[in-house]
């Protein structure tokens, strides 16, 4: 057979029939953009006619050019395309392979595939430090009762209840009970104590699912606007992304068996849906439990806010409707109690757990057993499941504060989406405006709103920013309103 030989320059690309094309694809244009040949900033052509010019099917392109996007090569913009990100750092421009780097530090081009992908995943971002409103995903600290957890903590140290020595990896005996009779009863999974393991957060949690579940190379489904935390867990253990659209049912899995049906492994927040707020619909759930028995593929349920549920009772996990012990489920006390913590859990399915617990092994051991054995007298004695409670109150009358100050102030720009749960809600802004410009500008007046398309590897037919509320008093959310209101306001029509 003779090589494809396409495009328009600078790509040039001969892609060579034996091998995988869209690995082929990725390494090109990477090595376009490195080399400079393509610029920061550059539009590249639409995944449509790079097809066309290479003679590979459109979906071949869409695989190369999200992967290059979850690494930070190129970006997209609200209905404008794709481009070459503007921030490449100087020494992927600039150093080849083998160079030595300034300052004695190796170049980046000499990591791993797997370590490049991480430093340009973007994750953790910059959502660190004191959080100013309205950023997503904080819990209401304010109100987290730190005396009784002290009091909790002073009295293991009095009566040497203090496990001192090493633990078991897959987390402290009593908490893991707790765990398991928590997620049966709240959360309607199917579980014993023995498949829970504490992990250190559910970011944790997404790793060792990743490692243990996945060679590189294999494909994973993740949500389209989706969450950096999972995309960074994959791109680590060396999947290739797959990137399936969610609307307002959730993940749709059609999409996905349509552009990746022999992926290994899908990503999905079902109850609330990070950063949309949709909910994955119950045909939804039943299509990708469907697809998963087909494909042999498993199925990360991250159940990361479903606590916090205004209207109805909290819905049941996905989890707990898997027939085929598929599904991974993991939880988090970050939103719970606080991240700090560093505490979450994963419910292994049935024949996984010694995998997950020698994962856990590998990586750290075991999280820290003081706060363990603390977390687990605060859920045994029913402090948990009070905190929650009160804080679902106190989040409800925060999320409606901020939505009548939006429909006061900003009504007719900025449009809300779902807000029947979560901790955040999302600001729909007008059509073709660019929500990272918006964002920008929110930050100059001191008001932190993340782009939606911060969450996109495509361009998005519409941009919006996430809009936290849980962390922060009515007060404070009134008055970031205003202070956010004049830029805002500006894009009236
Ligand atoms: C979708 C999603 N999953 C999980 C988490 C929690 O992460 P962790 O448990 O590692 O703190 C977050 C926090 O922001 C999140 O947004």
């Amino acid at each position: 057979m003779s090589p494809r030989r396409p495009a328009s320059p600078p790509f040039l690309l001969t892609l060579d029939p034996q091998r995988p094309l869209q690995r082929q694809l990725y390494d090109g244009l990477r090595q376009a953009i490195v080399a400079g040949r393509l610029p920061p900033a550059a539009r590249l052509p639409s995944a449509r006619l790079l097809a066309a010019d290479l003679g590979v099917s459109r979906n071949t392109v869409t695989l190369a050019l999200d992967q290059l996007s979850a690494e930070g090569y190129v970006e997209g913009h609200v209905r404008a395309g794709t481009f070459v990100s503007r921030t490449l750092p100087e020494t992927l421009l600039q150093i080849g392979a083998s160079a030595p780097a300034r300052g004695g530090r190796p170049a980046e081009a000499e990591l791993s595939q797997r370590g490049r992908a991480l430093a340009r995943s973007g994750f953790p971002g910059s959502a660190l430090g004191r959080p100013r409103p309205f950023r997503p995903g904080i819990a209401g600290l304010d109100a987290f009762p730190a005396a009784l957890w002290a009091r909790l903590a002073g009295r293991r140290w009095r009566t040497a209840r203090v496990p001192l020595g090493y633990g078991d990896p897959a987390g402290y005996p009593p908490l893991r009970e707790a765990i398991a009779d928590y997620v049966r009863r709240a959360r309607g999974v199917r579980c014993t104590a023995d498949q829970v393991l504490v992990v250190s957060g559910s970011q944790q949690g997404l790793d060792l699912a990743a490692r243990v579940l996945l060679d590189p190379g294999d494909i994973a489904w993740i949500e389209e606007p989706g969450y950096l935390g999972a995309r960074a867990a994959l791109l680590a253990a060396g999947a290739t992304l797959a990137t399936v659209p969610v609307d307002r049912h959730g993940l749709d899995v059609a999409a996905g068996e349509r552009s990746a049906p022999e992926a290994r492994l899908a990503y999905v927040s079902p109850s609330h849906q990070f950063p949309l707020g949709v909910t994955l619909s119950a045909t939804r759930r039943l299509e990708l439990l469907r697809w998963a028995r087909r494909a042999r593929a498993w199925v990360l349920e991250d159940d990361y806010d479903s606590e916090y549920r205004y209207a109805s009772r909290p819905l049941a996990s996905l989890q707990g409707l898997d027939e085929d012990g598929r599904v991974v489920y993991i939880g988090t006390f970050s939103k719970t109690l606080f991240p700090g913590l560093r505490l979450g859990y994963v419910v292994a399915p049935p024949g996984t757990e010694a995998a997950f617990r020698a994962a856990r092994a590998a990586a750290d051991r075991h999280s820290p057993s003081l706060e363990q054995a603390v977390l687990a007298d605060f859920i045994g004695e029913g402090h948990f499941v009070r905190h929650v409670r009160r804080m679902r109150a106190l989040y409800l009358e925060r999320r409606d504060a901020l939505q009548d100050a939006v429909s006061r102030r900003l009504g007719g720009v900025v449009e809300l989406g779902p807000a029947e749960a979560g901790m955040h809600v999302l600001g729909w802004l007008p059509s073709g405006v660019d929500d990272a410009r918006v964002s920008a500008a929110l930050a100059d007046a001191g008001v932190e709103a993340p782009p939606l398309s911060r969450y996109a590897l495509r361009p998005l037919e519409r941009g919006g920013l996430l809009l936290g509320y849980a962390g922060f008093s009515d007060r404070a959310l009134r008055a970031a309103v205003d202070r956010a209101a004049p830029e805002l306001e500006r894009l009236r029509s």
